[in-house]
């Protein structure tokens, strides 16, 4: 059975490292997630793709159908997820191209579906989040840059805003003063929902900019900026997920 899967975000909607064997379409209680899986071989491991803007990159972070992807992959059995996501840098040491594993979250986001718990319960139900990422797998991720030769960040806290716009100067400042390293728009509710399907879940942020008025981004902050830094940075992730796969 399929142990691990990966979610891919912005600038990895596919993995060329990944023999595809299957493409497979699924369904959930909660309805279609964001696109067909690929399963796959990556260094001789089973491995399920999910992109999650789906296959051409069309679904924005607050429309993703996260409760059926992750519904889906504990169907499947899968027991370890390793989400990549993009990021804004604001912290001082987040520069574009860098590698974060992040190891909290403040949730800014609002009126997406993050709960599974919410109708028909037999009981209200509240699971511990206090740490948001599987420890287990988080520490396999850093086990695996080590040995991959390639400079993480081993910890950070993720501020998960709505979007799809990018923030304002102000609002990155306030995330700053709120304690937070890094900026993105899909890590939530992904993180909780996974927790509640009782699933393995840890994060690969690359850092895509400078937040809003961080670093030179004084006036604006471009889409080719981002995606220059993702392509730049892809080779990292997929060494890193080529030793964890291999370990895991
Ligand atoms: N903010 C939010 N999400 C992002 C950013 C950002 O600056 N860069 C990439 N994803």
């Amino acid at each position: 059975m399929t142990k691990i899967a990966i979610i891919g975000g912005t600038g990895l909607t596919k993995l060329t490292n990944l023999t595809i064997t299957q493409r497979e379409v699924h369904n959930s209680d909660y309805g279609e997630p964001s696109a067909p899986l690929l399963r796959g071989m990556l260094e001789d491991v089973e491995v399920i793709f999910l992109p999650r803007h789906g296959a051409g990159h069309t679904i924005p972070p607050h429309k993703i159908n996260y409760r059926a992807n992750l519904s889906v992959l504990q169907q499947l059995g899968v027991q370890n997820i390793v989400a990549i996501n993009a990021v804004g840098g604001i912290s001082e040491e987040m520069t574009a191209q860098t590698i974060a594993v992040p190891d909290q979250i403040i949730d800014y986001t609002y009126s997406r579906q993050h709960t599974i718990y919410d109708e028909g319960l037999d009981e209200v139900t509240h699971i511990d989040f206090s740490n948001p990422y599987c420890e287990t797998l988080r520490q396999s991720i850093l086990s695996a840059a080590k040995i991959a030769k390639i400079r993480v960040i081993e910890k950070a806290t993720y501020a998960a805003t709505q979007g799809p716009r990018l923030e304002t100067a102000a609002e990155i400042n306030r995330l700053d003063r709120d304690g937070c390293h890094v900026v993105g728009m899909t890590g939530m509710p992904e993180a909780a929902l996974a927790r509640e399907f009782g699933l393995c879940y840890a994060s690969i942020n690359v850092i895509a900019n400078k937040a809003a008025g961080r670093g030179d981004n004084v006036s604006e902050i471009t889409i080719t900026e981002i995606e220059e830094n993702i392509q730049a940075s892809l080779e990292n992730v997929k060494r890193i997920l080529e030793v964890l796969i291999k370990n895991i």
